[in-house]
Parts: C-alpha cells; structure tokens; sequence
C-alpha cells in the first residue's frame, strides 16, 4: 500500500522567492530544481527527513499549477504518497469506486511513475501517487 508521504507539493506565484523563504529563512536545505515539461512547471525539492516539500511554479498560465494559482492563490497543492506498484494500486483504488483523473501511470518528475486521484475522492484534496524509478 502506502510507504510514506512521499512529497508535500506547494504551488508558489515566483520560484526564487519561495526558495528564499524555505531554504535561507526556514533553513531547509535544497534538493535540486528541474523543469517538468509535461506539466509546464518549475520544480524544487526540498528534502524533510524522509519526505520533501516540492515548490511548484507554472510555467505558463494556462497550467494545473498556473490554473490553481489563479482560483485560489499559493499554498498547499496537493499530498504525494509513495506506492510500490502504481498500476496495481490504481486497480485497486478504481475497484473502490475512487475517482481517478489518471487511470494508468504516467512520467513524473525524476524518472518516476505518477498518477493523481481526484479531490472530490479525497474531502477536497488533490492526492498524487508515485512509484519511484527502480
Ligand atoms: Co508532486
């Protein structure tokens, strides 16, 4: 099932000054950044013990984080959980009756498998799962 919180996904309106915020003022120590085309995003990660807080920024506006950013402003994103087996997982979760926005794994950010669940399945919150690359 579940192994952990993989990642905490924070959309930010300017990627820079949110660094400066996690990194040099709450002292978080930064992971690296990578751009998610497929996603049109800006990321960095941002490691917490076992678990990373992931700043997001859209690169475009017309995006999953740009769109979020314009109905609800920065914040809390959505919740990663890391699973072992994505497809079997997703399997079992539509069995449940969970609403699924993706139904079979897709690329992630550093070569993992991802797929979100729909937050009207989750009490409003936009859970994302990822298999990491073997
Ligand atoms: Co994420």
């Amino acid at each position: 099932m579940y192994r952990k919180i993989d990642h905490i996904g924070i959309a930010v309106r300017d990627l820079d000054a949110a660094l400066a915020a996690y990194q040099a003022r709450l002292g978080i120590p930064l992971a690296h950044i990578e751009e998610v085309p497929e996603q049109k995003t800006r990321v960095a990660l941002l490691p917490v013990g076992e678990s990373r807080i992931e700043l997001l920024e859209a690169t475009e506006p017309e995006s999953p984080v740009g769109r979020f950013l314009a109905k609800r402003g920065e914040g809390i994103h959505h919740i990663c959980f890391q699973v072992e087996d994505l497809a079997a997982e997703l399997q079992v979760l539509k069995s449940r009756g969970v609403r699924l926005i993706d139904e079979t794994p897709r690329r992630g950010a550093h070569g993992c498998l991802v797929a979100f669940v729909h937050p009207s399945s989750a009490h409003g919150v936009l859970i994302e799962l990822s298999q990491p690359a073997q």
